[in-house]
């Protein structure tokens, strides 16, 4: 088995070999570089395992480089540089185990292969060595080439061991599943259903970390169906597994929202590489259960779903440590308005309608338009083919009225200072009712988005609210 380097990975390499070499210390590369080599995808981070002191090997690296950048965790022995754009890890070989209610290790020096055993999957405790004596050879006693040619993730000591050791690989397994197309192999996958519950000892950023890279393959539907399955998924995310299921009344059944949420980020991802947008589309009908009623007359109905679901971003977001920043407000913001191009789909759409989209959509409406052509799942060609084409609709109407009226990121051409001033007024209730009038004559077209039109509907505004202008 060879592995062909970079020019740049070559030199990197090299500088940690000369050093290791100069300090007799044996240094193995290992972990996910020598993954991706194998299997060709790019990495730039490199981890090296060092039987002896691996913060000597990087303190020494780093004092021959000036503009390299050192970190050291001297109590788990382990340090980090970045070097020639790469950053470099460098680990102590090490028996390790974790006390069973928390993460804390209890760490003893140990040989490269006690090292290569507590490591979470065959496919990442692959070693080459950079030793003078077998310099480039692998050292794989777990047979983890052989996995990667098939396919197949497997931990290297019994699965349940290596879950208790640290529960967030329950979720690295799905990820790299899903990330590379790979099969959880049968006592694994076992085991993760299992330990499923001790997830919750994990840390919130730990989860999400995973749950984005998750997200970010081609299809997150295949990832989040092994979570659902493992029994992991309700432990952080419940609002989704909550979707899943079917009910049946008189006859009448809804569809498994759990499913359909897959197939919309499934879809979502052949149009948008956007975490965040992925993100709306995985939320977007979270509020369906709370709000799931049945009619005799209508079957299910799902009213404010939409608003119901925008709350409970929030309160997801705050729950698993997300940020609570304009990136909460956009996933709120799309899960809040997935429902309107919809309905400007259905029937004949007017101007004010489409002016209305624009303003409370703002610069977001493509990727609102996106997310609305995703979450077409119909199975019936001709009703997507209909639904794509409204959409199609839609977004010609959205160019035309935005190209007149300048909507996406509006701004009142009357403010709150004008409207003060005009009518002698101290800031209060009448104010905010003239800025509302006015943004509502706007928006429903009985005045252009102008200034001047703007300022004699505010001065007709006044006049019937029994006010007087100074001027
Ligand atoms: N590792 C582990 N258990 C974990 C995390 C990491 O055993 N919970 C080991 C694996 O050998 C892994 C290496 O540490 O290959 C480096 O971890 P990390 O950089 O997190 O992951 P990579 O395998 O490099 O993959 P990715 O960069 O895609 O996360």
């Amino acid at each position: 088995m060879n592995i062909r380097l970079t020019k740049s990975e070559k030199q990197v390499i090299n500088e940690v070999k000369k050093v290791a070499h100069e300090l007799e210390l044996e240094t193995y590369i290992i972990g996910g570089f020598v993954r991706d080599k194998l299997i060709g995808r790019p990495s730039k981070d490199i981890d090296f395992v060092v039987v002896g002191d691996a913060i000597q090997l990087a303190e020494v690296i780093a004092s021959k480089h000036p503009k390299s950048k050192l970190a050291f965790y001297k109590n788990f022995g382990t340090a980090a540089l970045s070097l020639f754009d790469y950053e470099l890890e460098f680990v102590g070989a090490r028996k390790e185990s974790y006390s069973v209610n928390s993460r804390n290790p209890e760490v003893k020096p140990g040989t490269l292969k006690d090292d290569q055993l507590r490591r979470d999957f065959t496919i990442n405790a692959l070693a080459i060595s950079i030793n003078k004596d077998n310099d480039g050879s692998f050292l794989d006693p777990f047979n983890g080439i052989e996995d990667l040619k098939n396919r197949r993730i497997i931990t290297p000591l019994d699965p349940v061991e290596t879950f208790k050791d640290d529960p967030l690989r329950m979720l690295r397994a799905i990820r790299f599943a899903n990330q590379l197309n790979f099969s959880i192999e049968e006592e694994t996958l076992k085991a993760i259903k299992s330990q499923a519950e001790r997830i919750n000892i994990v840390a919130p950023e730990r989860i999400v970390d995973e749950l984005n890279k998750i997200l970010l393959t081609d299809h997150p539907s295949s990832g989040f169906k092994l979570l659902y399955k493992t029994g992991l998924l309700p432990h952080f995310l419940p609002e989704i597994s909550k979707l899943q299921g079917v009910e049946t009344k008189n006859g009448l059944s809804h569809k498994d929202n759990f499913y359909h949420t897959l197939e919309v980020v499934d879809n979502l991802c052949e149009n948008s590489d956007d975490l965040w947008l992925r993100w709306a589309a995985l939320l977007h009908d979270i509020g369906k259960p709370k709000t799931k009623r049945f009619h005799p007359k209508h079957g299910w109905t799902f009213h404010a779903h939409d608003l119901v679901g925008e709350r409970m971003v929030k309160s997801l977001f705050k729950r698993l440590k997300m940020p609570m920043n304009e990136k909460m407000r956009y996933v709120q913001k799309l899960v809040r308005l997935h429902l309107r191009p919809i309905g400007l789909a259905k029937e004949e759409v007017t101007d004010s309608a489409i002016r209305r989209l624009l303003f409370d959509a703002g610069d977001d409406v493509d990727d609102l338009m996106t997310l609305c052509e995703a979450d077409i799942t119909s199975k019936n060609e001709y009703k997507v083919k209909k639904f794509l084409n409204n959409f199609r609709i839609v977004r010609e109407k959205l160019v035309e009225v935005e190209e007149k009226d300048k909507l996406r990121n509006w701004e009142p051409p009357i403010d709150g200072d004008l409207i003060m001033k005009t009518f002698e007024l101290k800031p209060s209730r009448m104010v905010g009712e003239i800025k509302t009038a006015i943004r509502e004559a706007i928006l429903d077209g009985d005045i252009p988005n102008e200034k001047e039109a703007a300022y004699q509907f505010m001065l007709s505004k006044g006049k019937e609210l029994g006010l007087t202008t100074k001027m």
